[in-house]
């Protein structure tokens, strides 16, 4: 039988009082407004939400030729190695294919032998205009497939920009564009389990957005696609659990209750979230009958199409698409970039750091209160009455 493996997430009973005291000794490198999520301007309503696109929607597919289970690289792939049955792949990717062409231009590519999870193309990376900036893959094993992708977005006449420095980016899969009629755009970027957070500061250079940064909090839903689609109306579809309380209260903040749509457990399992919207069409690899009449309600029908080799990898119908055209009002080189509200600042800590378990109480208090860092020195007490001492390099989204 085919498993899927669900961990469950470790608790982190750890208050922000702590981080406070931790940061207050170190008075040079406090940020006070360290939180997750940033400031909360509301997202103006689209003029007129339902107006038909004057042109079909354009999405890139990569065939499945070379897919397969080989590696175990989220918890969906646990114990599946080799038991991705390929000829059906290939029928379920088809009929995919077969949905989207109804309603949207799509461009197929072609795939590169060893590189078993290239048909997720939304984690090449992310597409606003002409500019394609690549994904900095986390994983080393998805990491050969950037060149290729980068190669055949060239070919298609997208200009690259790059991501920088060390931060990971997973491409569309943790970034997704929520359409709006504002000057601004908004995207709504993942981080904490695949993408970094620092990249959040280079996609605001990039492409010249507000981008709100949610941090992932549950290893099932990896990749912001997993757990959040933006509707084309203005609403949100998302799975409330997987992201971080600051992050629910930066959603919270732009966009009004009657314009959230909560899904379920069973429908976030069943990758209800992970949805391709062309037009007024929404195709998805499932979707319960609450979820289907809550999305009629907003105009939207709700096509399933069974992608079950695929999940036995960790994703389905969004996975496989990557957009080539956004739902936001251009141009971008009209555009100031706005301020990023991610910041950087260096913390030291000395004391009984190990024994006493205060390293892993400050970790955890960095991440709980939406920061990642990075230990830049560490230098252990050798016998128990000598201290340790240890730089952090912290980053977090500050509250405007
Ligand atoms: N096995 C792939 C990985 O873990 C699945 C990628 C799914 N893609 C997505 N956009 N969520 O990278």
């Amino acid at each position: 039988m085919k498993r899927r493996c669900r961990p469950t997430l470790p608790a982190h009973p750890i208050t922000e009082d702590f981080f406070g005291k931790i940061l207050l000794g170190q008075p040079k490198s406090r940020d006070s407004r360290l939180a997750d999520g940033g400031g909360g301007c509301k997202l103006p309503r689209m003029s007129n939400p339902t107006e038909p696109q004057s042109s079909q929607p354009i999405i890139a597919m990569c065939r499945p030729t070379h897919f397969g289970v080989q590696y175990e690289i989220n918890p969906w792939m646990e114990g599946n190695i080799g038991r991705a049955d390929a000829a059906r792949a290939r029928e379920q990717w088809d009929a995919l294919h077969a949905l989207l062409a109804e309603n949207a231009e799509v461009r197929v590519m072609e795939p590169v032998p060893h590189l078993p999870d290239m048909c997720f193309i939304a984690n090449a990376g992310l597409v606003l205009e002409d500019v394609f900036v690549p994904a900095v893959f986390r994983v080393p094993q998805r990491a050969p497939e950037v060149p290729h992708f980068r190669q055949w977005l060239e070919e298609q006449d997208f200009t690259v920009e790059t991501i920088d420095g060390d931060s990971a980016f997973e491409g569309e899969g943790d970034a997704l564009f929520h359409p709006s009629a504002d000057d601004t755009p908004l995207l709504w970027a993942g981080y904490g389990v695949r993408s970094g957070l620092l990249s959040h500061r280079r996609l605001t250079e990039i492409f010249r957005c507000e981008v709100v940064s949610l941090r992932l909090v549950d290893q099932r839903f990896y990749h912001l696609d997993t757990c959040l689609a933006p509707l084309p109306d203005g609403g949100l579809m998302y799975y409330p659990a997987a992201f971080g309380h600051r992050s629910l209260e930066a959603i919270h903040a732009r966009i009004p209750e009657a314009d959230r749509v909560e899904v379920s457990t069973e429908d976030a399992l069943g990758f209800c979230c992970n949805a391709v919207i062309v037009g007024q069409t929404l195709v998805a690899t499932h979707a319960s009958g609450d979820l289907r009449n809550t999305l009629a309600a907003r105009g939207l029908e709700v096509i399933t199409t069974p992608l079950d080799e695929f999940i036995l990898a960790g994703g389905a119908a969004k996975c496989l698409c990557l957009k080539l055209d956004q739902p936001v009002p251009g141009p971008l080189a009209a555009r100031e970039a706005p301020l990023s509200p991610i910041r950087t600042g260096n913390v030291e800590l000395t004391g009984h750091l190990l024994d006493r378990g205060v390293m892993n109480r400050a970790l955890d208090t960095i991440t709980e209160a939406g920061g990642s860092f990075r230990a830049e020195q560490f230098a252990p007490g050798l016998r128990h009455d000598q201290p340790s001492a240890c730089r952090l390099r912290i980053s977090a989204p500050s509250q405007a």
